[in-house]
């Protein structure tokens, strides 16, 4: 039967099959060739959709903002200081006001709750931009990237490898797509950093239905060898204390993604990153963390960050393609 994901909701990876995440990936490459080729896809003109954001972002909001415009929709933004929600006005009233207004409702912010109960009182399809938990969206892109460099469902049997901070909302999302689509999943950091226990159970089920398999390793040369893909992330999210960068730097130091690292993984591995990266000390915080600890590189070093392996700026990109991919096919 054709797929149709119209009217659903976009929350984690785990409420998809396999088929329908298939289906997003396949209408994300689409909307990217037409983007190049210039040609017009206003398929949703006359909508509208509003912008949740209770954490900063630049790709994933300018993703949702840039994908409504060439969709034909109006955007509506709120940053956390400009709309009542959690202040003066409970998720559930706003949902039940913005879904009134808006066809379609994206929301970044904590705890997972949060964006499942905006789902369950808006009565218009609601995408999670990123919560404590999960980033699905990410996903999307991230695999469209994987199937660039390896073709078209050319990650099947592959192994993907999260370095670090692998309980984190990245971590927990690679994860679940790599176990939904048959990739082997390999999370390769300290027992304190892992997924929890629950989603690793759950993930392993999806996992012996589809092919993959998944791996917890502290162990750096079993991490890594034989990965297609080493993905890191940042060592301390946002809403997380900036007093665990210590603890953070102490844990996952022997994790950061080297040129010495990378030579450990297949000899035609990619290096992957959702961005934003601490690589340099050209942000306030890398400059910060460099003052205090001295380490003027985190989880990645510049040199594989900018280096021939690297696909962070196509990853970057591809939020553009995936997300106008979520809503077009939620919204038609
Ligand atoms: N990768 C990602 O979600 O980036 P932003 O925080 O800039 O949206
Ligand atoms: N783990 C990061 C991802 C940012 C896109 C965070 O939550 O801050």
């Amino acid at each position: 039967m054709a797929v149709s994901l119209t009217g659903r909701h976009f929350l984690k990876l785990l409420d998809f099959t396999p088929e329908e995440i298939r289906y997003l990936l396949d209408l994300s490459a689409d909307l990217k060739a037409k983007k190049h080729a210039g040609e017009p896809h206003r398929y949703l003109e006359g909508k509208n959709v509003a912008l949740i954001f209770e954490k900063t972002s630049t790709r994933t909001r300018c993703a949702f903002e840039v994908g409504a415009a060439d969709l034909g929709m109006h955007a509506v933004y709120l940053d956390p200081s400009a709309s009542q929600i959690g202040k003066k006005e409970s998720i559930a009233d706003t949902a039940r006001v913005l879904g009134r207004m808006f066809d379609g409702i994206e929301y970044r912010g904590y705890g997972q709750e949060r964006v499942e109960e905006l789902a369950e009182y808006a009565g218009v399809p609601v995408w999670n931009g990123l919560t404590t938990e999960f980033h699905p969206t990410q996903m999307i892109a991230d695999v469209l990237t994987m199937e660039e460099e390896f073709g078209r469902d050319g990650m099947r049997g592959r192994k993907v490898t999260f370095m670090g901070d692998a309980g984190n909302n990245v971590g927990n999302s690679l994860m679940v797509v790599c176990a939904k689509l048959g990739i082997d999943f390999c999370a390769c950091g300290p027992a304190e950093q892992m997924p929890d226990a629950q989603l690793v159970e759950t993930c392993r089920e999806v996992a012996a239905q589809t092919g993959a398999t998944i791996t917890l390793t502290p162990d750096v040369d079993e991490g890594v060898g034989g990965a297609s893909v080493v993905y890191t992330d940042i060592w301390v999210s946002m809403g997380e204390s900036a007093d665990l960068w210590g603890e953070r730097i102490r844990l996952l130091s022997p994790y950061q993604v080297t040129t010495e690292l990378m030579a450990k993984a297949a000899p035609d591995a990619i290096f992957m990153h959702c961005l934003p990266s601490f690589h340099d000390r050209k942000t306030t915080i890398g400059e910060e963390v460099f003052q205090k600890f001295g380490l003027p590189e985190l989880e990645v070093t510049d040199e594989v960050f900018e280096g021939p392996r690297s696909r962070v700026f196509d990853e970057a990109e591809n939020r553009l393609h995936s997300i106008k991919a979520v809503m077009l096919a939620t919204l038609r």
